[in-house]
């Protein structure tokens, strides 16, 4: 039997590749034997990873600008696998939410993801390609205090299952909603909002997922890996919860 789970030969393209989530992703797609392409915009975290890994290289571009992603695209002549993985998040309630931080929340998290499948679906579609999206928990369930947030990942798992539909068998788009995940993001959480409390929070983000602890970039690097793979051609219009049992509760 073949080993399962490889990607010799195929070109990636992850988005936010050099940190947290993403980074973990690259690891995990080129030790598959993909090619990997780290788009962010942090270029010295990007190119630093490109140069750890084999088959990687960085692509700088804001996601959000839309004639730097059409420009990005136009440059990759052939892509077989998309992971929709930058995001920025935002504390908040309705009432603790700008209309100014509600639009940049949504420019990233929401335009950024659209405007990077759009340029990058001509390709997609010629290699039969595969999306995955990373949403969030925060999509399907209410997050305290995450009102934008919560708006902008009900999103992505609406997104998904709309190309789903346009697509059923020139595609296959799937997405990821992960509970709390130990990555920079949560540390610039609690650095921006609980810097004199940070041990106690983080225990308590710890506590939010029944199973006791956050997740690592990895253990969702490696549903992405499993959901790029021809292992899973049955799976499309997935929407897959990686949460130490968040959502079951
Ligand atoms: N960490 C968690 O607990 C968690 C849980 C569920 C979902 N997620 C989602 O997973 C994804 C990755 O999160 P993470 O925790 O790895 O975050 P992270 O902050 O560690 O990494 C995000 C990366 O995206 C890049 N990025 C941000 N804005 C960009 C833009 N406009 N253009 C290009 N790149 C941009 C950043 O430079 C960074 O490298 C996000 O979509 C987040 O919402 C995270």
């Amino acid at each position: 039997m073949a080993t399962p789970f490889r990607l010799d030969g195929k070109i990636a393209l992850v988005t936010g590749g050099a940190s947290g989530i993403g980074e973990a992703t690259c690891r995990v797609l080129t030790d598959a034997g993909a090619s990997v392409l780290i788009l962010d915009i942090d270029r010295a975290r990007a190119e630093a990873l490109a140069g750890e890994l084999p088959r990687a290289s960085a692509v700088i571009c804001d996601i959000t600008d839309e004639a730097q992603v059409r420009q990005t695209f136009a440059s990759i002549p052939t892509l077989d696998i998309l992971i929709n993985n930058a995001g920025i998040g935002l504390v908040g309630s309705i009432e603790e939410t700008s209309r100014e931080d509600f639009e940049r929340i949504m420019r990233v998290n929401v335009e950024g993801p659209f405007l990077v499948t759009k340029y990058a679906l001509p390709q997609l579609l010629a290699s039969r390609g595969s999306i995955v999206f990373i949403g969030s928990v925060a999509g399907l369930i209410g997050v305290k205090r995450r009102f934008a947030y919560c708006a902008s990942k009900g999103a992505i798992v609406a997104m998904a299952r709309q190309l789903t539909v346009d697509y059923p068998t020139q595609l296959r788009v799937n997405c990821i909603c992960p509970g709390t995940v130990h990555t920079p993001f949560v540390e610039a959480y609690l650095e921006k909002y609980h810097k004199n409390e940070k041990d106690k929070v983080r225990e308590e983000l710890n506590r939010r997922q029944p199973i006791g602890r956050m997740g690592r970039p990895e253990e969702v690097a490696y549903l992405a890996l499993y959901l790029c793979s021809s292992e899973a051609e049955f799976a499309t219009g997935s929407v897959v919860t990686i949460d130490g049992g968040w959502t079951a509760a």
